[in-house]
């Protein structure tokens, strides 16, 4: 007896694209990613219901041509990468070309972008993958993109993302962690239009840790002393005085 069916094209693809969007935070940190690939230096994020409802990052990278948005929701579809051998001298975060393309295929996506030396910007709409419409648009320079009802058609994954606040914690998480990474980026994140972390641009992760943490954790931290002398290892960090402790990981970062 044979049981073997090939799936789909359309279910195939949203299938695929539970590997790359798992939850709202998933997303956020592809499209972050991206940004930061686009050399943004401002960031600004804003979420509605942990993100389940509502997505919209803004930032003022390199921005797209008319014709690459077009192109950027399609599979296999990136600036980043020609062949494999590049894989091991690449520097960006993303080289797939898969995450925008995923993204598309499960939510409502607006993409709104404008190269520097465009005069007017795009706007892209898609739902479920399929474009619904485009047209020029008055836009700043860089990218905005908007992503509503994550897994509006895929309801086997919208029952399993978690209620909004461990969404938002999730996705709270992840923007402290790239801004602890990124001292020079600037971030605004906006939860159900309630301000949550705003950073400038700062010389060190100290002063960026004080951003980050806020005003009452700020004075119990320490910038941990780097005096490795004859080696070529460097260590930066920031540790807590014993009065601000935890008992979870929940404040601990580490990048290399
Ligand atoms: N915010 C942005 N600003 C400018 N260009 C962007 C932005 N986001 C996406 N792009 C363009 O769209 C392409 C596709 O993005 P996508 O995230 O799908 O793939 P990728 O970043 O190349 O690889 P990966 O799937 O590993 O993330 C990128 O290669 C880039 O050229
Ligand atoms: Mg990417």
């Amino acid at each position: 007896m044979n049981i073997i069916r090939i799936l789909p094209e359309h279910e195939a693809r949203k299938i695929a694209a539970g590997e790359v969007v798992e939850r709202p935070a998933s997303v956020v940190k592809e499209l972050i990613e991206n940004a930061l690939d686009a050399h943004a230096t401002e960031i600004s994020l804003h979420l509605i219901n942990g993100g389940k409802s509502r997505i919209e990052i803004r930032d003022n990278g390199c921005g797209m041509s008319q014709e690459d948005a077009r192109l950027c929701i399609a599979h296999h579809a990136t600036s980043k990468l020609q062949s494999i051998e590049q894989l091991t001298t690449i520097s960006t975060f993303g080289f797939r070309g898969e995450a925008l393309a995923s993204i598309a295929s499960v939510s409502k996506l607006h993409i709104v972008t404008r190269q520097k030396h465009d005069d007017a910007g795009f706007h892209i709409h898609v739902e479920a993958g399929n474009i619904i419409s485009e047209k020029p648009i008055a836009a700043n320079i860089g990218t905005t993109i908007i992503v509503e009802d994550l897994f509006f058609n895929v309801p086997a994954r919208k029952k399993f993302m978690k209620q909004r606040d461990t969404e938002w914690r999730a996705i709270q998480q992840l923007t402290q962690a790239i801004a602890l990474t990124f001292p020079t980026l600037s971030l605004n994140v906006t939860h159900d239009n309630q301000p949550m972390l705003v950073t400038q641009s700062c010389a060190t992760l100290f002063e960026r840790s004080q951003q980050v943490f806020g005003k009452d954790i700020a004075h119990h931290l320490i910038p941990v002393p780097k005096p490795l002398k004859n080696t070529p290892i460097t260590i930066e960090g920031v540790i807590s005085t014993h009065q601000f402790s935890r008992y979870d990981r929940r404040y601990m970062f580490f990048h290399h």
